[in-house]
């Protein structure tokens, strides 16, 4: 081949200003989505030891966080609560005066503006850990769509802005969407965790939620992770049961579906960068082996060029303020 024939993309890559023209994909700070674990009582701010930069708050500390998170320009958080009491039915996840439905009025008043989603499972309030009503040693699949839906209820009642069911339980999202219109929360959407993949990558944060299941595992309700179509089995169901956005998880091992999801419907699409993956991201800075910033970013960036509009990060504060200093 003679050499003015060869294809030369590097004339592209020759400057920074050039680089920043091609790019395709832009991160925002509202792109951002950030995870807060709420428990009872006030003052509380403590360190999560399982997931390093995160804390354990109460819900004055959680507005104090959210607004400041809000000035970073993150504009979501959404909810998990950590209850004083656990049963086999997980009741305290619908008390009016849980940790959730406390730091949802909380943050309200702090912060109107700031989007508060809430994550709606049994796992955090049940005994046994897992995230439905038992039969026997087995998750009772239409047992557990009633109570899923008065939890759903008891935080659109203190305020929620969205409704994010995480359980996997068939039908849920139906469930909760007729018991919000019924009761007058028409409005609220409903944020679901339609792919949602059985695996190791969830570890940290059932250290962090205590909720890890008490024998056995997730493998019964969550999906297996070498079924990719089955993605698009859920994401239609939970699209005619109600669905406002659907949501792949994890992100990261899973950008594959990502972008499957995209190009297969037109729904707004969230991805849930997990606490496994925050936390290889994590250790492998603290060890030197990778620069913290450029990994975190690089690792934010392509979630959104899979096809996430919307992606749920422990990194949301961190990633802000970086994008922030980039501009
Ligand atoms: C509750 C729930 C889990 C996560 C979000 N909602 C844990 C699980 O399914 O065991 C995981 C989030 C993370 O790992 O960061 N069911």
């Amino acid at each position: 081949m003679s050499a003015e024939l060869v294809a030369r993309p590097r004339r592209l890559r020759s400057s920074s200003a050039i680089r920043e023209m091609l790019r395709e994909v832009v991160l925002r700070p509202s792109d951002f989505m950030y995870p807060l674990f709420v428990v009872p009582g006030s003052g509380v701010k403590k360190p999560i030891d399982a997931l390093e930069g995160q804390f354990h708050l109460s819900a004055d500390e959680a507005a104090k966080m959210a607004a400041d998170v809000f000035a970073l320009g993150v504009k979501s958080i959404i909810l998990f609560g950590l209850p004083a009491e656990k049963d086999p039915a997980g009741a305290s996840g619908a008390d009016p005066h849980g940790p959730v439905q406390s730091a949802i009025r909380a943050i309200k008043k702090a912060v109107p503006e700031m989007v508060v989603a809430t994550d709606v499972c049994l796992c955090e309030y049940t005994d046994h850990g897992h995230c439905g009503i038992l039969d026997g040693q087995t998750v009772d699949n239409d047992a557990t769509l009633p109570h899923l839906a008065r939890q759903a209820l008891s935080h659109a009642q203190a305020g929620a802005d969205m409704i994010a069911p995480s359980d996997m339980m068939d039908g849920r999202v139906g469930a909760i969407r007729s018991l919000l219109d019924q009761e007058g929360f028409s409005h609220i959407p409903i944020m679901a965790y339609s792919v949602k993949y059985a695996g190791a990558f969830y570890g940290p944060f059932r250290d962090a939620a205590g909720s890890a299941p008490q024998f056995g595992d997730r493998r019964s309700y969550q999906m297996d992770p070498a079924r990719r179509r089955e993605a698009l089995i859920e994401v239609d169901l939970d699209i005619a049961e109600g669905a406002d956005i659907v949501m792949v998880k994890p992100a990261g091992p899973y950008l594959d579906i990502i972008r499957d999801v995209r190009e297969h419907c037109d729904m707004p699409l969230a991805a849930y960068q997990v606490s496994g993956e925050y936390a290889m991201i994590m250790a492998a800075a603290r060890a030197g082996l990778m620069d913290e910033k450029a990994g975190a970013l690089e690792s934010l960036l392509s979630i959104k060029r899979a096809g996430a509009d919307i992606i749920i990060t422990y990194m949301a504060p961190k990633a802000a303020k970086w994008l922030r200093e980039c501009s």
